[in-house]
């Protein structure tokens, strides 16, 4: 990988989130704040990798996960996503995959997979996802592994759909920041249909 591609690929936490701040419910469901994905129009976007899907959304949505999708070279996830999509069928639909883990699970990795594991920390995670990724952004989903990215100051951008719910409770996005109040660049906004797509560049501290 070149300097250039280097500085050229950014790191982008993409999640849908409950309007009250959740990504998933407390048993870790993502049936309602993924409800867009499946119910929100007549638009059929159809994802690769192992465990294809085919999405049905408003031409809105179908727009922004075109353009989306299209700019994504690699994933970065931790171990309880990875765990919860059940390793995707051995390969995520959006690129390799990079699973933040302390221990690598048993019967991983697979043959023909492009799930691998990071067990040397979040620095080792991104330049094995950036290299990967060769100059297109690497996607993040994962809150707990968000946060450290944000916390690191390794976050580019957060890229969230507000899907039109309120959970009450479940797995909060924005928990365990280390330095608030955090300020973000303007967002792109596009609304869709029972989803609003949020694009915000996050702001640097100079050290
Ligand atoms: N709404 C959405 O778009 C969306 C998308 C994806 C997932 N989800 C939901 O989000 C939840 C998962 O997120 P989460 O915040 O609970 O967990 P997560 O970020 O997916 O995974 C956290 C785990 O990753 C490993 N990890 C993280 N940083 C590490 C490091 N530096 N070194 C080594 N290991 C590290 C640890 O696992 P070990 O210690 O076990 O190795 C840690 O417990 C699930 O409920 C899932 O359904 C929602």
């Amino acid at each position: 990988m070149t300097k250039e591609e280097r500085i050229m690929s950014k790191i982008v936490a993409i999640m849908s989130m409950s309007l009250d701040g959740y990504v998933a419910d407390r048993h870790d469901g993502v049936a309602e704040v993924f409800d867009w994905y499946a119910n929100s129009g007549d638009v059929e976007f159809h994802t690769g990798g192992s465990d294809p899907m085919t999405f049905h959304v408003s031409p809105a949505s179908a727009q922004q996960l075109r353009e989306l999708v299209s700019g994504l070279g690699a994933m970065l996830t931790g171990r309880r996503t990875f765990e919860v999509a059940q390793g995707w069928g051995g390969n995520h639909a959006w690129g390799p995959a990079f699973v933040l883990t302390h221990e690598i699970p048993a019967g991983w990795p697979r043959p023909n997979s492009t799930v691998h594991f990071v067990t040397d920390g979040i620095e080792s995670a991104v330049a094995q996802a950036k290299a990967a990724a060769a100059g297109k952004s690497v996607g993040v989903h994962g809150a707990d592994t968000i946060q450290e990215l944000f916390n690191a100051g390794l976050l580019d951008e957060l890229h969230i759909d507000i899907a039109a719910v309120l959970l009450g409770s479940g797995v909060r996005l924005f928990d365990h920041l280390a330095d608030t109040p955090a300020f973000l660049g303007n967002p792109t906004v596009t609304a869709g249909v029972g989803v609003t797509h949020v694009r915000y560049p996050v702001k640097k501290v100079e050290s």
